[in-house]
C-alpha cells in the first residue's frame, strides 16, 4: 500500500498550503481529480520526489520513500504528452526504462516484448515524433513496464487523445495495473475516466484531498 500521511508543502509566495493524506492499493486505480490550479500535478511531484514536502510521511508498504530522491523512488511517470525523445525511436526510448547494463540480447527481447503487450509490434524501429498521440502514449507505457517500479503515476494520460483512442489506452492501463499489481494514482479532471478505471476517489479541494465514498 502507498500511504501519504498529512504531507506537507507551501508555496508561500502564492499563499497555498497543502496537507495530502491518502492510500492506494496495489491492482487498482486510484483516482485523484479536482479544478485546474488545485494542486494534482504538485501532490504527484510530492509523490515522485521533484518536490520536497515540509512534514508529513509517505511510505511504500512501511518503507519511508521521503529520503529517496526522484531517480531511487520506486515510481513511473507518465504524462499528458511529451513522454518520449522524439529524435530517438521507440525502441531506443525503451531502451531507457532498462539499466544501462542490460545485455543487448536480452534488452532487445525485453523492449520487443514490451511493444507486443501495449499492441505495437511494429513501430520499434520508428522514430517517436512520427508516432501518432495514441502511439506514443502506448510506447510510454511499454517504457514503464520495463521501467517495473510497484507505482505508475498518471497526469491527464489521455486528454491528447480522440475519444476511441482514448478508451483503447485507458483499458490498457487498467489491464497492465492489475497484471502488473501496480499501484496507479490517475488525475484527471474526466468523470468518465474515472468512473471507467477508479475503484478509489480522491477529490482534491483547499489544498486537501477528500476520499469520496
Ligand atoms: N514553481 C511554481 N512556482 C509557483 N507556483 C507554482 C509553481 N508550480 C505550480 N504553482 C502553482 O501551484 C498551483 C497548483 O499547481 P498544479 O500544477 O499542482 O495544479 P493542477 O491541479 O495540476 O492544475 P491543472 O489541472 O491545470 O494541471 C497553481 O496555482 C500553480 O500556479
Ligand atoms: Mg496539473
Amino acid at each position: 500500500m502507498l500511504a501519504a500521511a498529512d504531507l506537507t508543502f507551501t508555496r508561500p509566495e502564492r499563499h497555498l498550503a497543502y496537507r495530502f493524506s491518502f492510500t492506494a492499493v496495489p491492482g487498482e486505480i486510484t483516482a485523484v481529480s479536482g479544478s485546474s490550479g488545485s494542486g494534482k500535478s504538485t501532490l504527484l511531484d510530492l509523490v515522485a520526489g521533484f518536490l520536497v514536502p515540509h512534514s508529513g510521511a509517505l511510505d511504500l508498504d512501511g518503507r519511508d520513500l521521503l529520503p529517496l530522491p526522484p531517480e531511487a523512488r520506486p515510481v513511473s511517470i507518465l504524462f499528458q504528452s511529451d513522454s518520449l525523445f522524439e529524435h530517438l525511436s521507440a525502441a531506443a526510448n525503451l531502451a531507457l526504462g532498462l539499466p544501462a547494463a542490460t545485455p543487448r540480447a536480452d534488452r532487445d527481447t525485453r523492449i520487443a516484448a514490451a511493444l507486443a503487450e501495449v499492441g505495437l509490434p511494429q513501430v520499434a524501429a520508428q522514430r517517436a515524433g512520427t508516432l501518432s498521440g495514441g502511439e506514443q502514449q502506448r510506447v510510454a507505457l511499454a517504457r514503464t513496464l520495463l521501467r517495473n517500479r510497484p507505482v505508475l503515476l498518471l497526469d491527464e494520460p489521455f486528454s491528447a487523445l480522440d475519444d476511441v483512442t482514448r478508451r483503447d489506452v485507458r483499458d490498457l492501463v487498467y489491464r497492465l495495473t492489475r497484471a502488473r499489481n501496480w499501484i496507479t494514482l490517475l488525475v484527471s479532471h474526466h468523470q468518465d475516466d474515472i468512473a471507467a478505471l477508479a475503484t478509489r476517489r480522491y477529490v482534491l479541494a483547499d489544498g486537501e484531498l477528500g476520499l469520496v465514498e
